[in-house]
């Protein structure tokens, strides 16, 4: 065990210990081995979050914005300090390679950064309405209790992304972490206590199944809003639920992204590129390439660039400190991966590396490298959230972009161009929320993350983050 693990202390049940509630069994997806049971909230354990998420909200509404600005930045440099002990434990219950663990959580402590910085810039308005009769006066309020639920692939980033903003508006938070990945979240609740977070204001909840208890509290009448990261079917369900009570709802759903390299592409550029945004968290990312789009003038030297790169990855099976490759999450993630190559293949696509879950104790797929996939294969349709990159040939450009915007998701879209004019023209014609133009990474905690279509609704990160925790009240009146 870890001193992490070790330190989150009476909050984890060791495997056998009795306990009121369930036990979530935590496994490491590295090697499938048992790492801790966790306690499981029941319904009622929910509602008493929800109350008291409640009754800490009128004192954090009304604490100084300074004061929320300043234990937000204590979060930040705590986390900071305690960056390698969370990166192990991170790495851990997520089996994501140690540098990409470490990355993730100055990821996360970012949002505490920006966001204690947005805490004291929240700002309202006066103007004179136009017959003159009248001052509008715009007043900035925090939407009030926030339930907050968060995905597997970063269990730091998710959490902290939906917390910070929260907070700094002055809302408080029910956080509901994802089953296979609490340990995380458990410990920056605790991190967040130690920087002075009040109780109340932060509660988290881990009820398995999770539905009966979300569907509860999202009928309390003190929630006031759902903020969601996953995949689009657990979307529309909490958007058929908040439409009961007209809940404020922010919707961080799947993508599918497409990857275009156009004719007049820098190949490395664009191999480098693919590499980072296919390959950040073992491509368990919803902004991660679903799609790549090659013109057929580029694509024999793209797909041996890439395939040579693919195939030179360190892959962790050993929890090698310098493994490039994690595992995924599950077994069933790992046959999902494993199904769609399948389905790809016996549809006419060629294997150029990789194609196999190696036979370990982890959940692990190589990474992989599909040439000649059929515009229609199901592969490009479904996020595939694992190593594998199917690559399409294209001869006219307006016909790629047909493909590409040819989806229900709408998350981001990646344009590869050796002319920056041709490239931002490609990318103003692509339905996204987010275009990333010569470039793999795009995620900032200073700008605004979020799709179109079913990807989602709302913001996070950037300007726009705080203000999916803000109410605008109009006040009338005569000076
Ligand atoms: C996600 O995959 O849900 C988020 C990725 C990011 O923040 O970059």
């Amino acid at each position: 065990m870890i001193d992490a693990l070790n330190q989150l202390g009476e909050l984890l049940l060791d495997g056998d210990a009795p306990h009121a509630n369930g036990k979530l069994d935590v496994f490491d997806p590295t090697t499938g081995d048992l790492i801790a049971g966790v306690a499981t909230s029941m319904v009622d354990d929910c509602l008493a979050a929800v109350e008291t998420a409640e009754q800490a909200a009128g004192g954090w509404a009304a604490a100084p914005p300074r004061e929320r600005a300043e234990i937000l930045r204590r979060c930040y440099e705590t986390m900071m300090a305690e960056q390698a002990q969370i990166a192990a434990l991170l790495q851990l219950e997520n089996g994501k390679p140690m540098a990409e663990a470490l990355g993730e959580v100055a990821y996360a402590a970012d949002f505490f950064r920006w966001f204690s910085e947005e805490a004291v810039r929240i700002a309202g308005e006066v103007r004179r309405a136009p017959m003159g009769d009248k001052r509008i006066i715009v007043l900035p309020e925090p939407v009030g209790v926030s339930l907050q639920i968060t995905p597997w692939n970063f269990p730091a980033a998710m959490p902290v992304r939906k917390i910070a903003p929260a907070l700094a508006a002055g809302c408080t938070t029910i956080v509901k972490p994802a089953p296979a990945t609490p340990l995380t979240a458990y410990y920056i609740a605790d991190l967040m206590e130690r920087c002075g977070t009040p109780v109340g204001v932060v509660n988290l909840v881990l009820p398995e199944p999770p539905n009966e208890a979300t569907v509860a509290m999202l009928a309390h009448r003190a929630v006031h809003k759902v903020s969601f990261t996953g995949s689009i079917a657990v979307g529309k369900h909490l958007l058929r639920l908040a439409a009961d009570r007209v809940l404020r709802t922010s919707m961080e759903l799947g993508g599918n992204a497409p990857f275009v390299v156009l004719a007049d592409a820098d190949v490395e550029v664009a191999t480098e590129a693919a590499i980072a945004a296919k390959m950040r968290n073992t491509g368990a990312t919803c902004v991660a390439p679903n799609r790549l789009y090659v013109h057929e003038r580029v694509a024999d030297d793209f797909t041996e660039a890439l395939s040579a790169r693919m195939a030179g990855l360190t892959v962790g099976y050993d929890r090698q400190p310098d493994a490039q490759v994690g595992a995924l999450i599950s077994t069933r993630e790992r046959e999902k991966v494993a199904g769609l190559v399948t389905s790809a293949v016996d549809r006419g696509a060629k294997v150029v590396t990789g194609g196999r879950a190696p036979d370990c104790g982890g959940y692990f797929y190589e990474p992989t490298v599909l040439a000649d996939v059929e515009p229609d294969a199901p592969i490009l349709a479904r996020e595939i959230f694992g190593p594998v990159a199917p690559l399409v040939r294209f001869r006219d450009e307006a016909r790629a972009i047909e493909m590409a915007n040819d989806t229900d998701a709408g998350l981001i879209a990646y344009v590869m161009s050796g002319d920056m004019g041709h490239g931002l023209t490609v990318g103003e014609q692509l339905d996204a929320g987010m275009v990333a133009v010569n470039r793999g990474i795009i995620s900032d905690a200073s700008a605004p993350f979020g799709g179109v279509k079913e990807s989602g609704i709302g913001r996070e990160g950037g300007f726009e983050g705080i203000e999916e925790y803000l109410e605008r009240k109009y006040v009338a009146s005569n000076w």
